[in-house]
C-alpha cells in the first residue's frame, strides 16, 4: 500500500513515522508513506496557500491552487482521495478494513477554517475521527493511517486483531498478563485452566457484559448468535 498526505506540517509526522508497529511496517516495506507540503505548490510569490473567506467571517480558508496541484502529481487509476473533515462520515473498524484493502490512498489535511468548497470536487470521500473540532487534519490523518496500517498483512500477528474491540462487532475480553496476583486480586482460574473451549466461552460472555454494559448500542444492531442470546439472557438474569 502507498500512502500520500498532504499537509502544511509535515514535521508533525516524525513521531508518528518512526516509531513501533508504524516504523516495523515501513520498514518492511508493508507501506510507503510520503507526506508533502502543499505549500510547495503555491504559485503565490510568498508561497500563500489561503486567504480570507467571501462574505466575511473568521478565519482564513485553504485556497484551490496549492492542494489541486499537488493533488494532480500524485494521482493515478489506483488512488482513493480523502478528505479530512469533521463533516465526513465517522470513522469506524469496519471502515479502517475496508480502506485497508486499497492500493494508494491519498490524504488532505486541512488547516485553518477549513477548505475552499470546490477542493471536494476532487476527492472521493470525507472521513472525521468523530464529533469535534480539531486545529488541523494532521492528528486525524495520523488516526485514519495507524487504524489501516496494523491491519496490513504481517503488520501485527492477524489474531491480535481478530480479537480486538469492534472487530466482530463486540469489546474485547478482559485482558490479564503475569503476576497472577497484584495488590490482592487474582487472574480468573479460567485462563489458567489450559481448557481451550471453556476460555472460549469465558471471553465470549465477558465481551457481551462488557459490551452491554459500556456499548449497549453495539449489542442492539448485532445478529446474535444462538450462543450468544443464550448468554445474554443469562447475563441479564444474574444482573
Ligand atoms: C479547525 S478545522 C475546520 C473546521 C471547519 N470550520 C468546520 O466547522 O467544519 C481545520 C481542519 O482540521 C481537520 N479536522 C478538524 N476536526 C476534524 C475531525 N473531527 N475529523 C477529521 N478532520 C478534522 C480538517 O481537515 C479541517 O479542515
Amino acid at each position: 500500500m502507498k500512502i500520500d498526505i498532504l499537509s502544511l506540517f509535515p514535521e508533525m509526522f516524525e513521531g508518528f513515522l518512526n516509531t513501533s508497529i508504524i516504523k516495523r511496517a515501513i520498514d518492511s516495506s508493508l507501506v510507503e508513506v510520503c507526506v508533502h507540503d502543499f505549500r510547495e505548490f503555491s504559485l503565490n510569490k510568498h508561497k500563500k496557500v489561503d486567504d480570507y473567506p467571501y462574505g466575511g467571517g473568521q478565519g482564513m480558508v485553504l485556497m484551490c491552487q496549492p492542494i489541486i496541484d499537488c493533488l494532480k502529481t500524485l494521482t493515478t487509476k489506483d488512488s482513493l482521495v480523502i478528505l479530512m473533515s469533521p463533516q465526513g462520515e465517522v470513522l469506524q473498524q469496519s471502515y479502517s478494513q475496508k480502506l485497508s484493502l486499497e492500493k494508494h490512498l491519498i490524504i488532505i489535511c486541512g488547516h485553518y477554517e477549513g477548505f475552499d468548497e470546490r477542493i471536494r470536487d476532487y476527492v472521493d470521500i470525507e472521513i472525521s475521527i468523530g464529533d469535534y473540532i480539531l486545529t488541523g487534519g494532521e492528528l486525524a490523518s495520523m488516526v485514519v493511517c495507524d487504524s489501516i496500517i496494523r491491519l496490513l498483512e504481517g503488520a501485527i500477528r492477524e489474531s491480535s486483531h481478530e480479537d480486538d474491540s469492534f472487530s466482530q462487532g463486540l469489546l474485547e475480553y478482559p485482558q490479564y498478563t503475569r503476576p497472577y496476583e497484584y495488590d490482592g486480586t487474582t487472574v480468573p482460574d479460567i485462563l489458567i485452566s489450559g481448557h481451550h473451549e471453556n476460555i472460549r466461552k469465558w471471553r465470549l460472555q465477558q465481551s457481551l457484559k462488557k459490551t452491554l454494559r459500556k456499548r449497549p448500542d453495539l449489542i442492539k444492531n448485532r445478529q446474535m448468535t444462538d450462543e450468544e442470546l443464550k448468554m445474554i439472557k443469562e447475563i441479564e438474569k444474574n444482573d
